[in-house]
């Protein structure tokens, strides 16, 4: 049977701990709320259970409201706190890019949009023969890639950009997020995405400050829309349909 035709963003970080999970969730929670229904999707997970509170398969289904459970939203899911290559072995399991892509298989169907984190960076190994990078190119969707808004970003972001325009991935924009190891007093936070739009040669499409408290789903959907660029996104999404660039 032919697949259902979708499109989507694949969330990658220029490291771990970035905010992949943080934006991705979000993203989707202010997507939903203005009509469009996107789903979320962890393609591997390691280092947590996909119930467990606070991984990012529970993060990803409580904050963007989607009804997948936790447990579809990160089908593979591998306990040790290592790279998937490795903590798939720990789990006695050798990872296949078959397997990898076979675990969307229900979100696929289910939705039209999908916003699908990675793990870790892009060059993160996976098999033997293949990185993060390359869930990308096996789905055909555009990279968003989320780095931290501070000193060392400009380095970090711009090595991703064209690590992945060498794997023939676009980068659809970047958004620079206010990360636990960011600190507030620093003066390149005010000129980084300038400078990240320059030399990438890319948008940037939002610079997301550093939460201090908990919000509920609504604020956090005004927090979104206050600091990214959602029509910026929507247009790549609904410009992929009409392109049929999604498959
Ligand atoms: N803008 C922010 N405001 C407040 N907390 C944030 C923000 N961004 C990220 N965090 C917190 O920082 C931690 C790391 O973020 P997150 O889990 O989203 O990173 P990640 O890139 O998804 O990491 P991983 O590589 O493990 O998937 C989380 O506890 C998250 O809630
Ligand atoms: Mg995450």
């Amino acid at each position: 049977m032919k697949e259902q035709r979708y499109a989507g963003l694949f969330i990658a970080g220029t490291d771990t701990g970035v905010g992949k999970t943080f934006v991705t969730a979000g993203l989707a929670a202010a997507l939903r709320e203005e009509g469009l229904k996107a789903g979320v999707w962890k393609p591997v997970m390691s280092g947590a259970l996909a119930n467990e509170v606070g991984s990012d398969a529970y993060r990803l289904h409580s904050i963007s409201g989607v009804e997948d459970l936790p447990e579809e939203i990160a089908p593979l899911v591998f306990p040790e706190p290592l790279t998937p290559l490795l903590a798939a072995r720990a789990a006695g399991q050798e990872l296949t890019m078959e397997q990898v892509l076979r675990g969307g298989k229900i979100l696929k169907e289910r939705h039209h949009y999908l916003l699908v984190e990675g793990a870790g960076g892009l060059a993160v190994p996976l098999t033997e023969t293949e990185m993060m990078i390359d869930v990308a190119v096996q789905l055909g969707l555009p990279l968003l890639l989320v780095a931290r808004s501070g000193l060392g970003t400009i380095n970090h972001t711009l090595l991703s950009i064209w690590y992945a325009r060498e794997k023939g991935v676009p980068v659809a924009g970047v958004i620079l997020n206010e990360a636990k190891t960011d600190h507030t007093d620093d003066a390149s936070i005010a000129t980084n995405a300038r400078l990240i739009e320059r030399y990438g040669e890319i948008p940037v499409w939002g610079k997301v400050p550093r939460l201090k408290e908990s919000l509920s789903r609504q604020q956090l959907v005004a927090f979104m829309r206050q600091h990214v660029n959602l029509a910026a996104i929507r247009s790549e999404l609904e410009a992929q349909m009409i392109g049929g660039e999604g498959s």
